[in-house]
């Protein structure tokens, strides 16, 4: 353990079981200004046992063994307990932490078979900007997460069943499958949905048989079926262009649309009747679930059932939860969608909880997304209204980091094909890097020109921190993974840079518990700062002697390590010049 704010939480808590057999009570340390942690558990201890919280501070202290740890315990104020880390133990630490090849991150000890259900368009639609950002924090949250020990599936709902697809079907038939237009469902799907849509409006004879083949598709009328994987077959040729220009982890493998679930939707309509959970209401199947009323007060229902005997999206969720408890064995359930699905969720979890479908162990988490907007503060869109195309938004990205790369300063010049994979780089990590770094239920507005910029909390300036680090070691003649330390502290911007770098595992562990990668962000972020000002301090390469420049050596190699890793735990590649 490194962490030094568990560190000293373990010692507070020790001494508080030694002083008044409190040993579970929290320590609540916090980071301060006038050391380098403080310990507030005086206070509510206080109240807690009605004495003086300076008292209990003393006590504490008397207890406390942080010998070799601290240099220094003060109690300040009314009780607070300030604690200053020696410079000998963060250097150690930070030492093991290079030495380690998880950088001290240790795994967790109560590992969870957690499902992250992100991206999750729907087939041969749309994929819009919503879902760019719900699969690109849904991949970070994955990533986190496994590399925190959990066991991760991965999983893409993808919309991929319903009544649409007659029309697509038929679209698809009739343009056939080798056609120009057919192609558009691997390049512009929601052009290919666009054209369904406008000849079901304007050809009565077309939708006529698409609402037959609706009722065929549900039949799982062989040839139908046969039509509808040809559809999906093709509309993952697109998908993968998208997930493998992102550099997002999922695969073919890890979709399990709404389809999969069809055929138990009438178990999951019988059962919540069987047990009188289900009521009919104006002919259709529906659960009033306690708690949840429209804004006139009446209960609001869960559609179970429609009345025209057809099956909703609610009840396709409450057969995926049901399979994924009985099935896999889930512990933790994670969906990253949008927040407009929040009141969709909250019903469907209740649903499921009073079916018994969802036991108490089992998390169910809505990982809320919120839009992303133009700069008209709408939900973004072209100017003509239409849903942004992705991959134009995604050159546009490139073409943008092109311009903005040639700006900063290179040590060297690139030649053309590492140029091109760079610039690719940054333009995918701008736009990456700037889903992530809000908090995930806040909405954004889309801005190509913040996102790409060099300076601030974005993708590039990360990127760029990294590459500069790697030049001083190109510069010194030596790999990064070459510096050998001993790390000693002797400058406060070294002791500033080494005790952040120890809250790495601390950062990791705690996004993986919120699902909120904007912490990592963050913490990189801060982590970057605490380099530039090491930097701007503390000579490197023209150390005073040997001993000191090893020294900084091996921190700017911990500190490449770690922001290398926390950029890949967001899923932004780091190129190795820039
Ligand atoms: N396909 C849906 C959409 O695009 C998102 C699915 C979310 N996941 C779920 N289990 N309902 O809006």
């Amino acid at each position: 353990m490194s962490d030094p704010q568990h560190v000293l939480a373990a010692r507070v808590q020790a001494a508080l079981g030694a002083a008044f057999g409190e040993p579970d009570a929290d320590p609540v340390i916090r980071p301060s200004q006038f050391a380098d942690f403080q310990a507030n558990v005086a206070l509510p201890l206080a109240k807690k046992l009605g004495r003086k919280p300076r008292d209990i501070a003393t006590e504490i202290v008397a207890r406390l063994d942080v010998s070799d740890v601290c240099e220094k315990v003060e109690i300040s104020g009314p009780g607070f307990i300030n604690l200053t880390l020696s410079a000998g133990w963060i250097a150690g630490q930070a030492e093991a932490m290079y030495g380690d090849e998880r950088l001290a991150v240790e795994k967790t000890g109560a590992p969870q078979t957690t499902i992250v259900e992100y991206s999750s368009p729907n087939i041969a639609k749309e994929m819009h900007v919503g879902h760019l950002r719900t699969t690109i924090v849904g991949d970070a949250i994955a990533r986190v997460l496994e590399f925190a020990g959990h066991h991760v599936i991965r999983d893409n709902h993808v919309g991929d069943w319903g009544t649409p697809y007659g029309m697509l079907i038929e679209l698809l038939l009739d343009v056939g499958e080798g056609s120009e237009e057919a192609k558009l469902l691997e390049t512009d799907p929601n052009a290919f949905y666009q054209s369904a849509r406008e000849h079901f409006g304007s050809d009565p004879e077309f939708a006529q048989r698409s609402r037959e083949r609706v009722v065929k598709l549900q039949a799982h009328d062989p040839d139908t079926i046969r039509h509808w994987e040809r559809l999906v077959e093709l509309s993952k040729i697109y998908l993968h262009k998208v997930y493998g220009r992102l550099g997002v982890t999922l695969t073919d493998d890890d979709i399990r649309g709404e389809s999969f679930y069809d055929d138990m939707l009438g178990d999951i309509a019988d059962e919540l009747r069987a047990k009188g959970i289900a009521v009919i209401s104006d002919g259709a199947l529906c659960v009033f679930p306690p708690g949840f009323t429209g804004r006139d007060g009446d209960p609001l229902p869960v559609i179970i059932r429609k009345s025209d005997g057809g099956y909703n999206y609610s009840t396709s969720d409450l057969a995926t939860i049901r399979y994924r408890v009985d099935k896999i064995n889930v512990d933790r359930m994670i969906y990253v969608v949008g927040s407009q699905q929040a009141l969709h969720f909250q019903m469907v979890f209740a649903v499921a909880r009073m079916a018994g479908w969802l036991p108490e162990g089992v998390s169910a988490e809505h990982a809320q997304i919120g839009n992303v907007l133009g700069p008209d503060g709408k939900i973004f869109r072209t100017r003509s209204g239409k849903s942004i195309k992705l991959t134009e938004l995604l050159d546009e990205a490139v073409e943008r980091a092109g311009a903005a790369f040639d700006e900063v300063p290179h040590d060297e010049p690139f030649d053309e094909e590492t140029r091109r994979q760079v610039v690719e780089a940054v333009g995918m990590g701008a736009v990456k890097y700037a889903d992530l770094s809000t908090a995930r239920g806040s909405e954004y507005v889309f801005d190509f020109d913040r996102m790409i910029s060099f300076r601030g909390n974005t993708g590039p300036y990360l990127q760029y921190a990294t590459a500069r680090i790697r030049s001083i070691f190109r510069k010194g003649g030596l790999a990064p993974d070459e510096a050998t330390g001993p790390i000693a502290l002797g400058h406060d911007a070294e002791r500033a840079l080494a005790l952040h770098l120890l809250g790495f595992g601390a950062a990791v562990h705690q996004t993986g518990e919120t699902a909120e990668p904007h912490r990592l962000c963050a913490y990189l972020f801060e982590l970057a700062a605490a380099y530039t000002t090491f930097y701007e301090n503390c000579p490197v390469l023209k150390a005073p002697d040997e001993a000191t420049k090893a020294s900084r050596l091996a921190l700017c190699a911990l500190t490449l390590r770690t922001l290398v890793k926390g950029l890949e735990l967001l899923g932004v590649a780091t190129p190795e010049r820039m």
